[in-house]
């Protein structure tokens, strides 16, 4: 009689392997399993991604290889190294697109800037930009901006601050970047942001989407694709909320075409509707779809990324008392006088305040909005680190890692510290976007960088001048598992008016 079965003696062996395994790697954050190589590793710390991808990347040089289970093919490399980002932005740039893994993930924004590369993108970007310097869009932008403030955000803490009621601040940006960013883009305002706080189906609908958009990044290709074919899960829902947003922007393309003929308007759709795209000279095959896929790029690009900042702007400042102290100071000497209000401050105004662009910058170098940015290579190459990239290999660049090296911000590059901007003379500090990496590097830096600190500090001018904001005691705040770096559980406050 066999003492031991075959059923035994395999599991015999995999214990043994896994034993051996958990030895070897016990005391490195960074297990390497047979068959499923490092994907366990990733998906017990997908809670605290960004932090554990941080401590890797100091551990192992700036620079460390992925590998997947076996047979999927997943292999990546992730840096931290600001040689190696310039390489890939800016000094290779012609050898690292956004490649096939990006265009499958990110499916749903067409042919838009975020998606294409080489002729397409080149002829979105040289659009966008030339749209983006117009006098009228510059105007048109800063009275939306203005206006929304005014009829919405001031609006709704007031309610807040007479009602008592406890605000979850992130929220609160969300609808209020929604609502600019559709009436810039679209020329239509959802009012998302009311004193009722209404739920707005296509908003839902888009942030639903983006927390797909990462689920696909930590799911086995294979999965998701296989969830997608079948309408399961995750995916359908996905499918779902495109839908949602799809109607939203097409029915508004829709009507713009139909009002073509009555008064000027400066939204980025009528804009674009003006200069006959479809004329034959350029590679828009479908009106329609194009205008789409510039409207949901733009949508994705403009409201996020501002709401994640002001959020933890609003964090750190307000546990940073002496930082607001000084900000707050700074916009009450460029009133034109003390009894003015704050919206005086006009662009001139705006251009003056030094140490709130500074403390903009500390935030965005801490918690970057985009937190990761992933290239493939067209051609084998090698990286200034020495790692050896083949054809078609996805690099991975850690943004939120890049604004915590030590080698680029120096000892107390954890601290938060808008001081670190400032010259001698007063002036902000000027750093290569290959170390200050928040509005990426190279020919596909951020169109909008300008736009964003123009709406940011009117923001928080508004708010500071009106209230005084102070974060909910032991309100947990963790980063959020996007493609954008929110909050997970938003950000509680309490909100009272200030008196100046
Ligand atoms: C705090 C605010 C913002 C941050 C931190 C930010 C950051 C970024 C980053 C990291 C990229 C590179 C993305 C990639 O290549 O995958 C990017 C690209 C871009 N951003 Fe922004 N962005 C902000 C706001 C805006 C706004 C308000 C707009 C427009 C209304 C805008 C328009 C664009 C466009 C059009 C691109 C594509 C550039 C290209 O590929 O050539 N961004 N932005």
């Amino acid at each position: 009689m066999d003492v031991f079965g075959i059923e035994e003696i395999i599991l015999a062996v995999i214990l043994f392997i896994a034993i051996h395994y958990w030895r070897l790697n016990r005391n490195t954050p960074m297990t390497i399993w047979p068959i499923m190589g490092m994907l366990p590793s990733f998906i017990h710390n997908v809670s605290n991604f960004y932090d554990y991808i941080n401590s890797l990347l100091q551990q192992n040089g700036g620079t460390i290889i992925f590998e997947g289970p076996w047979l999927t093919n997943m292999k990546m490399v992730f840096t931290s190294d600001c040689m190696n980002v310039q390489h890939i932005t800016s000094t290779k740039f012609e050898n690292y697109g956004k490649g096939k893994d990006f265009e499958e993930i990110f499916e749903v924004l067409g042919d838009g800037i975020f998606r294409s590369d080489f002729h397409m993108w080149k002829y979105n970007r040289t659009l966008l930009h030339s749209i983006f310097k117009q006098e009228n869009f510059q105007v048109f932008l800063h009275k939306t901006i203005e206006k929304k403030i005014f009829s919405s955000l001031l609006v709704f803490l007031d309610h807040a601050c007479k009602k008592g009621l406890q605000v979850d601040l992130q929220d609160i940006f969300q609808r209020l970047t929604f609502d600019n960013i559709c009436s810039i883009v679209l020329g239509f305002d959802p009012i998302c942001l009311s004193i009722d706080l209404p739920q707005i189906a296509c908003e839902k609908a888009f942030t639903q989407a983006e927390n797909t958009l990462f689920y696909r990044h930590v799911t086995p290709k294979f999965l998701w694709k296989l969830q997608k074919w079948l309408q399961i899960g995750e995916e359908k829902k996905f499918s779902k909320n495109v839908k949602i947003v799809d109607k939203m922007v097409y029915s508004k393309i829709k009507s713009k075409k139909d009002q073509m003929q009555g008064e000027q308007q400066f939204d980025l759709l009528s804009i674009l509707l003006k200069q006959s795209i479809g004329d034959g000279k350029n590679p828009i095959d479908d009106e329609n779809k194009f205008l789409r896929d510039t409207s949901i790029n733009l949508l994705a690009a403009g409201r996020d990324t501002i709401s994640s900042t002001l959020t933890w702007f609003f964090w750190l400042v307000s546990t940073h008392p002496f930082v607001e102290a000084k900000i707050l100071e700074e916009i009450k000497e460029n009133l034109p006088s003390r009894k003015d209000n704050w919206k005086y401050l006009g662009m001139e105004g705006l251009n003056k305040l030094i140490y709130l662009h500074a403390t903009l910058c500390e935030v965005l170098r801490l918690y970057p909005p985009v937190p990761i940015e992933h290239k493939s290579s067209l051609k084998c190459d090698v990286l200034p680190s020495g790692h050896k990239i083949k054809s078609n290999t996805m690099i991975v660049y850690s943004l939120y890692s890049m604004g915590r090296v030590e080698k680029i911000w120096g000892k107390d590059c954890l601290e938060f510290k808008p001081e670190r901007w400032i010259s001698k003379k007063g002036g902000i500090i000027q750093v290569p976007s290959y170390k200050f990496i928040a509005f990426n590097a190279g020919p596909r830096t951020c169109l909008g960088k300008d736009i964003s600190f123009f709406e940011m500090k009117m923001i928080i001018s508004s708010i500071l001048l009106n209230y005084q904001i102070q974060v909910v005691e032991d309100h947990p705040i963790i980063p959020s598992i996007s493609v954008v770096l929110d909050m997970r559980y938003g950000l509680k406050i309490n909100v009272k008016k200030r008196s100046i």
